[in-house]
């Protein structure tokens, strides 16, 4: 049965790619599009930043054709100024607004945004209401399991979200005090997929970086669908590989060299486009070590691609990549 978000249709099982600071923008949503993301979201924006009208919260609200679905995802601690940034971003024309109630980073969390949230459930609910009351798309939220160990609340916050209008729950299995420490834990997100008064689609979220994971916590916590994030930085394969995973049973082989540095390639050629030259070269250079990892002797390679500032210099050595390794199993 297909999975719905509103009017939206995401097919059997959606494998979504995480919203990521710094990560999932669209040079880099492009390529995981291209190797079978079926649902993606921009960075988080603040509501603040968008009322103000900055620049760099602008830009992460720019959505192209070929991405949807799309969903753009907000956050701020103050109702007014997310049902105004809701506003804002419905124009941007995305497929949906996401709500982040999980970010656990001080700067966010302990200025009443993100996670810290989950502290304070009644503003929460009133907050997503007031978000759902001010955009005609469906909006979605992603949380944690809860604050602390103490007080993981989060069934009880499925339930009051779905009755304020949500159409989709994404749930991180740590705590905010767990931070990105530990394993995720999937247990509560079972529960809640069992509790007979919900009806939105619950996606996973943690942790997943195989087939073979996605595979077994599919069938172990039931859930309709799942968030990948850390294991498709570099590595925007892990799409295609879980999809051809769920329907043979069998591995998809890894990418070839070829592949690597064609994708590499358009990562950053679409950097190029969007950012411009030099912020496109600049940023593109933390995804480098990412797209190789596992090739050995690639230091050199590496300490290269970070440092030229030409394109064509940057294009020259993925070129020399390409004839090196192309006999390399990775
Ligand atoms: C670099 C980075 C940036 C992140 N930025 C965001 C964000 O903007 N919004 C959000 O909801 N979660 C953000 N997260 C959390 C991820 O969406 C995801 O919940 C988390 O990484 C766990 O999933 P994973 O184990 O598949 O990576 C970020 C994570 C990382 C590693």
């Amino acid at each position: 049965m297909s999975v719905k978000i509103g009017n939206i249709d995401l097919g059997d099982f959606p494998l979504l790619l995480a919203p990521m600071e710094d990560v999932s923008d669209p040079p880099f949503r492009f390529v995981c599009k291209q190797n079978g993301a079926d649902m993606m979201y921009t960075e988080f924006i603040s509501s603040e930043g968008l009322i103000r009208d900055a620049a760099k919260s602008r830009q992460k609200l720019d959505v192209f054709e070929y991405e949807r679905p799309i969903g753009i995802q907000i956050f701020g601690s103050d109702i007014e100024h997310m049902r105004e940034a809701t506003e804002i971003a419905t124009k941007a024309k995305p497929d949906l607004i996401d709500i982040n109630y999980g970010c656990p980073v001080k700067n966010v969390a302990c200025r009443g945004a993100g996670a810290s949230l989950l502290q304070d459930i009644d503003k929460m609910v009133a907050m997503t209401a007031a978000v759902v009351k001010a955009t005609h798309l469906p909006v979605t939220v992603k949380t944690r399991l809860g604050w602390d160990d103490n007080t993981k609340n989060v069934y009880e916050v499925a339930e009051r979200l779905q009755d304020v209008g949500i159409k989709a729950l994404t749930i991180h299995g740590r705590t905010r005090s767990q931070m990105y420490k530990g394993v995720a834990d999937w247990t509560l997100i079972r529960e809640i997929k069992r509790n007979p008064r919900i009806q939105i689609p619950i996606f996973g979220n943690g942790d997943v970086d195989s087939p073979e994971k996605a595979a077994n916590w599919r069938l172990e916590y039931e859930v309709d669908g799942i968030m990948i994030g850390r294991a498709a930085i570099g590595y925007p394969w892990i799409f295609r590989e879980i999809k051809h995973f769920f329907e043979t049973g069998t591995f998809l082989d890894g990418p070839t060299i070829n592949e690597r540095v064609d994708v590499c390639t358009t990562h950053l050629k679409k950097s190029i486009e969007w950012k411009g030259s030099k912020t496109g070269i600049f940023e593109m250079r933390r995804h480098y070590a990412n797209y190789f990892k596992g090739i050995p002797n690639f230091k050199e390679y590496r300490m290269k691609l970070v440092s030229l500032e030409r394109v064509e210099d940057i294009e020259d050595v993925l070129y020399e990549i390409r004839n090196k390794f192309d006999t390399v199993a990775v």
